[in-house]
């Protein structure tokens, strides 16, 4: 198509347009999620490089409280028998049932710190989101002035909170006796009441919940609060180990986090019958940002197990109590984690796998934030320290069948799911990957091949669309490929629903049994119910029967939207024959897996469904027909 100098302009002003429309959608649209969770991270500045974005620095030599000493001028001088507790510091205590500990936090050891350290004052200012408030003259911070005014009546935000390390045991393993009781915290109300505990009027009382307890007052006098331990049934808790918790009070922010989002940065990817897969959400906003050290830690109990029940928010707890936790002498145990970069906006992910786990069984799985974790020198005695505990995450294992977690592919480097699998002819992981890392890279050097021969990177008026480049077309390739090559996989015996495909019916199981009847008659000469996709896989792999998570038909839209038609690629559209059993579509409200693309995962319904490919993509389509009409 020709086009006059004034059309041409017209065109490229609108491409430009909608260019622009695209990008702005596609960054600011769908990232508001990721972009608040950033937040979330950078609040307690445990990510490097942020600075930019307000983050605070804790490797700041300066930040670092120097509470070495706990001089008398730190510590306080709390009444006897109640223990004074330094900002920040975290003390630990085992506590009998029916006992209480006596705490204070006295209101001259910020004071004092903040004489000895005029600096430091913007930094305890620092808000409780994590941003630095600029110093306010009021506050008494006079630039030069030798004496520092103390600000004695000015209202203060104190933070009070604790974890249970642990709790007395069940001794029945019978889920139905209940759990142990929990920790309570009580907080006076007036200074004159040094010792608050149970049935008095004066207190606040806030019971933990599931091991934790958060609380914040502001305060212009010093702060008495104490943790009682309830009375424990001899009958039904062994009493010999008592309770353990791990208490702190904060100035700047509360020092333990329960977080109470129901949408925790963890996503369970996919399993086996042996383990799981998992990923957090992304740890940065652009590609340049550097993650130096993983900052979670995870955690995985069976549900059968009620062993962590009142402690799934207590990091400690979960620490000791965990069935699936980092050995105490610094082995990862069953659990291996990294850092990894890729996907749609080749931003930073967290990793994890375990191993260990049994066959056709539902787990949490917990994760923590550690702090500990991305500071190069490991320090506690810093502002939320104590880490941020999320809610559980439910996932569950596969039967012993046909399906097997890879991961770690060269090519396809998103694909990170169950596929069909032996375990007798593939025992290790390593191998099978290499299986269908092999044959991919085979096919996409075919591709390639055919696409050299394309006028591809000539110049624009020669170039088969206006809006696509070679670059997209492989792209777009690759993900098909990946998506249509390496079939997810599901047990056979999973409830059929519109995006399973049965495959390889007329196969034996791997314990001899073969496939009901009645199916294998009814879709005897359906070649998509009796093999799989890829013919090599029946050969080589011998999976036996299985289910197949069909690939996603945008991903097949994209790629014939993306190459050029001389390459010939089709898809079938919904509705007409075939369609049913090669590809699936995603689900409106996502949640669940309901269909395959690279990077699909277990996203909770709703929150992170992956948009930004079909809103773009829509709109390329627009463009394309906008740029073609002029
Ligand atoms: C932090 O809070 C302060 C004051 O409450 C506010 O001015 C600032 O914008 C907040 N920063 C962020 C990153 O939310
Ligand atoms: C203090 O606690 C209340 C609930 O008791 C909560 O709503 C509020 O957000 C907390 N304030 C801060 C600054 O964390
Ligand atoms: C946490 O969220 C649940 C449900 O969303 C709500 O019932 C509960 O009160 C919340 N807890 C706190 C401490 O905000
Ligand atoms: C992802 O970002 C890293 C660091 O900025 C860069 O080295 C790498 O080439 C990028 N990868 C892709 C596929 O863009
Ligand atoms: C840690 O302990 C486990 C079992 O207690 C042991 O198998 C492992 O080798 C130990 N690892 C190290 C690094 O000592
Ligand atoms: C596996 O099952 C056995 C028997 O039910 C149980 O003792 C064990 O704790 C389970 N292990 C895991 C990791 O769930
Ligand atoms: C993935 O491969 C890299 C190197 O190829 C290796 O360092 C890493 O440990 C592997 N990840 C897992 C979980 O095996
Ligand atoms: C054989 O395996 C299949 C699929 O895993 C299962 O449905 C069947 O019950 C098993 N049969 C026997 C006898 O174990
Ligand atoms: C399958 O094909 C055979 C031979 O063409 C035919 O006899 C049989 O009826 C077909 N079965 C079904 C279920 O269509
Ligand atoms: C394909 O599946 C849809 C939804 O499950 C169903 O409505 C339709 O009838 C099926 N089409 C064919 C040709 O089987």
């Amino acid at each position: 198509m020709q086009l006059s100098p004034l059309q041409s302009r017209l065109a490229a002003s609108l491409i430009a347009s909608c260019l622009l429309l695209v990008v702005y959608l596609f960054f600011f649209f769908p990232q508001f999620a990721t972009a608040t969770q950033l937040d979330d991270h950078v609040n307690d500045g445990r990510l490097e490089n942020d600075a930019a974005l307000g983050a605070v620095n804790v490797e700041d030599p300066g930040y670092e409280p120097e509470f070495a000493l706990f001089d008398r001028s730190i510590i306080g001088r709390a009444p006897p028998g109640v223990t004074g507790l330094a900002n920040n510091v975290p003390l630990s205590a085992d506590i009998q049932p029916g006992d209480t500990w006596n705490y204070a936090f006295e209101i001259s050891t910020i004071e004092d710190a903040e004489a000895s350290d005029r600096s430091r004052l913007r930094e305890l200012r620092s808000e409780p989101n994590g941003s630095l408030a600029a110093p306010h003259d009021e506050d008494g911070l006079k630039e030069g002035s030798s004496e520092p005014v103390r600000p004695r009546q000015q209202s203060r935000t104190l933070w009070i909170s604790a974890n249970t390390c642990q709790q007395p045991s069940r001794i029945s393993p019978d889920q139905t006796t209940g759990d142990p009781p929990q920790l309570t915290l009580f907080v006076s109300r007036s200074s004159e009441n040094t010792s608050p505990g149970p049935d008095q009027d004066d207190v606040e009382l806030i019971p933990f919940q599931e091991g934790a307890v958060m609380f914040n007052t502001s305060f212009t006098e010093d702060v008495f609060f104490s943790i009682h331990a309830p009375e424990v049934s001899d009958e039904r808790f062994d009493t010999s180990l008592p309770y353990n918790f791990e208490i702190a009070a904060s100035i700047d922010q509360s020092y333990h986090t329960a977080a109470n989002e129901s949408d925790s940065p963890l996503i369970w990817v996919d399993s086996d019958a042996r383990g799981a897969l998992l990923t957090t959400r992304s740890l940065t906003s652009r590609p340049e940002q550097v993650v130096e050290n993983p900052p979670y830690v995870l955690y995985a109990q069976n549900k059968a197990n009620p062993r962590i029940n009142g402690l799934r928010s207590s990091y400690c707890g979960l620490k000791r109590e965990a069935q699936i936790r980092g050995l105490e002498n610094g082995s990862s145990g069953d659990i291996t984690t990294g850092l990894k970069q890729g996907g749609d906006g080749n931003l930073t992910r967290q990793e994890f796998y375990i191993g260990g786990l049994n066959a056709s069984s539902e787990y949490f799985s917990i994760l923590v934030r550690d702090p500990d974790r991305t500071a190069l020198e490991p320090q506690r005695n810093v502002p939320g320290g104590g880490g941020v505990v999320y809610q559980p995450i439910s996932m569950e294992t596969k039967p012993l069948g046909a399906c097997r977690v890879i991961f770690n592919l060269t090519l396809c480097d998103e694909t990170q799911y169950a596929v069909p699998a032996n375990w007798d002819l593939f025992p290790e992981m390593t191998d099978l990957a290499a299986f269908y890392d092999e044959y991919t890279q085979t096919m996409y050097s075919n591709f390639e091949k055919s696409l050299q021969q394309i006028q591809c990177e000539a110049q624009p008026e020669n170039r088969y669309s206006l809006v696509r480049n070679c670059a997209d077309c492989e792209k777009a390739y690759k993900d098909w490929l990946c998506s249509v090559a390496i079939p997810r996989c599901e047990d056979f015996s999973e409830p059929d629903r519109p995006h399973l495909q049965a495959r390889n019916i007329n196969e034996p199981f791997p314990n001899g049994t073969m496939v009901d009847e009645k199916i294998r008659k009814e879709h005897a000469n359906e070649t998509a119910w009796t093999s799989s996709r890829n013919p090599l896989i029946d050969r080589e792999i011998r999976p036996g029967p299985y289910k197949e998570v069909l690939p996603c038909d945008d991903v097949c839209y994209q790629l014939v939207q993306s190459c050029p038609a001389v390459l010939g690629f089709a898809c079938p559209l919904p509705g007409m024959i075939g369609f049913n059993s090669t590809y699936g579509r995603r689900s409106r409200g996502g949640g669940g897996v309901t269909c395959n693309y690279p990077g699909s995962a277990h996203y909770p319904p709703a929150a992170g469904v992956r948009l930004p490919v079909r809103r773009s993509l829509v709109l390329g389509v627009v463009c394309a027909v906008l740029a073609i009409a002029i």
